[in-house]
């Protein structure tokens, strides 16, 4: 069970979360913030103990385990102009390896653009939608937490891990997402965008890596360079360098 009391005895928060909805079971904590925040509910944190129906990124489904992964979403108003909105998908996993490395000494690494990794493994990930011509932000975070190698489906197991797998014991996680908040909210009250590009980089695995990408309609490898001031990736492809904001996959 989340303890949403003992989250919010960790909350630092002043404008990100000002209101929690908890649910023991749900199909997606996404669908269920865009229903939230159509009825003008902002601020609004929504959690689960039993996702049984999440969405990932390009159409994927995200597996959690009841009672043991963190499963939630909330908004964020824009912080960064129009040509920087890519910087947006930048700070959130900056701000989640930060508060890992400060709860738990873990030094969690991303994948282009926020895949969250810990040596070649998966632990977890974040969805972004946007409506009012991308005013406002829905973030998904899903982290493995509790689970162990057992609890991840067949197809997935070599590839994930979680936080407990690594520390080598169970982790609370109401104060792991209070400290998640009160950094992304720190990141946005500081907004300082060549330090979040530096921090990402710095803990990118294919920084100089051959990666695949599809760039016009057909797959092709390239070298990933680093991140520009707009938050695009720069790969290097064929003696030039390209500006990239798609999926990228290992070679
Ligand atoms: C990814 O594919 O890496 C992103 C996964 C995002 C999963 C989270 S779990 C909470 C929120 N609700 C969902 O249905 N998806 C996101």
């Amino acid at each position: 069970m989340f303890f949403t009391n003992l989250f919010q005895s960790n909350l630092k928060s002043q404008f990100i979360i000002k209101k929690i909805e908890y649910y023991p079971a749900t199909e997606s904590t996404m669908s269920d913030l865009w229903e939230l925040i159509n009825e003008d509910n902002s601020h609004v944190l929504v959690i689960t103990d039993n996702q049984k129906n999440g969405k990932g990124r390009l159409n994927n489904k995200w597996h959690s385990k009841p009672g043991c992964s963190l499963t939630c979403s909330f908004s964020l108003n824009k912080v960064f102009l129009n040509e920087q909105f890519n910087l947006h998908a930048i700070l959130i996993p900056v701000a989640i390896i930060r508060a890992i490395k400060k709860l738990l000494n873990l030094e969690i690494k991303v994948k282009w653009p926020n895949d969250l990794f810990y040596e070649n493994k998966k632990v977890g990930g974040i969805l972004i939608e946007s409506k009012n011509k991308q005013q406002v932000l829905n973030i998904g975070i899903g982290l493995n937490v509790n689970e162990d190698n057992n609890d991840f489906p067949n197809e997935i197991k070599n590839k994930t891990t979680s936080l407990k797998i690594i520390k080598g014991h169970p982790i609370q996680r109401e104060p792991l997402l209070a400290f998640i908040i009160n950094e992304i909210e720190q990141k946005i009250k500081s907004l300082d965008s060549k330090k979040l590009i530096n921090i990402w980089q710095e803990n990118c695995i294919h920084i100089n890596e051959n990666i695949c990408f599809k760039y016009q309609n057909k797959m092709i490898s390239g070298i990933f360079k680093k991140i520009n001031l707009k938050g695009q990736a720069v790969i290097e492809y064929e003696n030039k360098h390209i500006t990239y904001d798609g999926p990228i996959d290992f070679i």
